[in-house]
């Protein structure tokens, strides 16, 4: 009898499945996975040796900002989508503050067409919700490729804003998918910019943006949530104080937590660092990173998103505060996250569930997210044992700088399968960009109603 002929083997690689780890193989045919189990390579076109690696579902990074269109000196969807399958990662969530904005189906139709033939990994867009498309969001956020729609409540890169009840509340009641909130308050950060104008220096970025412009704006998204009965994702919490909150709402509300909120620790990364270490919401104290991880331990925390936020050298040599906000993130989730998990701060197990069972949960994504028979056979294959430094050659980000430069991490990506294509295998980019929009649950396309 014929074998039944397979498009790409994984041979003999520990996966990590829903139940657990087991050693095996993985078959793949037209873009998913065939089989699992024990697997004949004569079988396949192609067979990958995976022996001594682990084979994770494809992980997700739910927050990147890839600057195009507009900004492009800073990234693009080429630069940012190599630098993410490099790393380990198989798609990307993207955010809306641009220039312009994505605020309509066009902006992210634009968005749409530049990622064609030109993103290494799968992708979809977020909506910005602003009063003047607040109304529209709930036809917007079905377009295709787009992944739901994202608030800023206080300012930070980009003109993007609401800080008024009202509005947030028009967004909430417009629209199903769960909304994606960066939370700080928009008064309090305007009271206490006068501790910073005029020059100061960045270890005070924490103090101007404090634990409590974190709090209330967190306490406030998640009563406005509970009034409109909408579930809402809070993005890159950083406080100890924020997690009782949300751990009381876990009904409405979702945890992202990134990874240099859960690596890096004031005041020494900005005597180190400098403005490197500046972002929104800041970097805090050791209390903070330490509350963060027991929220993790504890099951509070959802997901873990990069926040990936590129400017260049120059840009971050500007005078704090007039230093942009942000770094680069999502080349480096996996590696520090892999040492984190080697240092025994989570489990490997645990680290899949924040990097694909989360993002498909939070967000409903089709067809992603776990190793099993019919899902899209997407993979990381990760070395746990490799010890590694990160360098600045290795890095494939624009800005060509991370915080993390000079750090020897142990676990290492070592191929990034995007749908059975492999996209990087030995931190090297492979074939052409492959990467497609995501598809999500509530919009795959069905039969046209008369
Ligand atoms: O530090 C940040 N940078 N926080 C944000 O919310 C935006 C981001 C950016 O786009 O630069």
């Amino acid at each position: 009898m014929k074998k039944v002929p397979f498009d790409l083997i994984l041979k003999g690689g520990t996966l990590v499945t829903p139940a657990g780890l087991r050693a095996g193989d993985v078959g793949v045919r037209g873009g998913r996975i065939a089989a699992l189990g024990k697997l004949e390579t004569d079988a396949a076109a192609e067979a990958v040796d995976v022996r001594g690696l682990h084979v994770l579902p494809g992980a997700i990074d739910t927050q990147v900002h890839f600057r195009e269109p507009g900004l492009e000196h800073k990234e693009d969807l080429a630069s940012g989508t190599a630098a993410a399958a490099l790393g380990g990662i198989v798609a990307v969530f993207e955010m809306p503050n641009t220039t312009p904005s994505t605020l309509t189906a066009s902006d992210l139709q634009d968005k749409l067409r530049r990622a064609e033939g030109r993103a290494w990994v799968d992708h979809a867009f977020f909506m910005g919700v602003a009063a003047e498309n607040a109304e529209h969001l709930a036809e917007l956020e079905l377009e295709p490729g787009c992944c739901g729609a994202k608030v800023f409540m206080g300012s930070s890169t980009g003109s993007l804003l609401v800080d008024d009840d009202e509005t947030l509340l028009q967004a909430m009641h417009s629209g199903r998918r769960r909304m994606a909130v960066h939370a700080e308050d928009e008064a309090r950060l305007r009271e206490r910019l006068a501790l910073v104008r005029g020059g100061a220096d960045v270890a005070r970025h924490p103090e101007w943006r404090d634990e409590e412009t974190a709090r209330l704006a967190t306490q406030r998204v998640l009563d406005l949530a509970r009034r409109a009965g909408r579930r809402v994702h809070v993005l890159h919490v950083t406080t100890a104080e924020e997690i009782p909150l949300l751990a009381a709402n876990k009904d409405l509300a979702t945890v992202e937590v990134t990874p240099q909120h859960l690596t890096l620790a004031a005041p020494e990364c900005y005597e180190r660092l400098g403005t490197l270490a500046q972002m929104n919401p800041p970097i805090r104290g050791a209390r903070h990173r330490d509350a963060l991880w027991r929220a993790i331990d504890q099951g509070i925390v959802d997901v873990i998103g990069s926040d990936h936020a590129p400017h260049t050298r120059e840009e971050k040599a500007r005078p704090y505060p007039t230093s942009p906000s942000g770094m680069p993130g999502v080349q480096t989730l996996l590696p520090l996250m892999l040492d984190h998990v080697n240092a025994g701060r989570l489990t490997l197990e645990r680290l899949v569930d924040l990097l694909s069972a989360g993002p498909q949960r939070i967000y409903g994504i089709a067809g992603k997210g776990r190793i099993a028979v019919g899902y899209d056979a997407d993979f990381t294959v990760v070395d746990l044992k490799a010890r590694r430094e990160i360098t600045a050659k290795w890095l494939a980000a624009k800005c060509g700088w991370s915080p993390f430069e000079g750090m020897t991490v142990t676990g290492w990506p070592k191929a990034t399968i995007v749908r059975g294509h492999i996209a990087m295998r030995e931190d090297e980019l492979l074939s052409q960009p492959m990467g497609r929009p995501v598809r999500f649950l509530d919009t795959l396309p069905g039969d046209a109603e008369d």
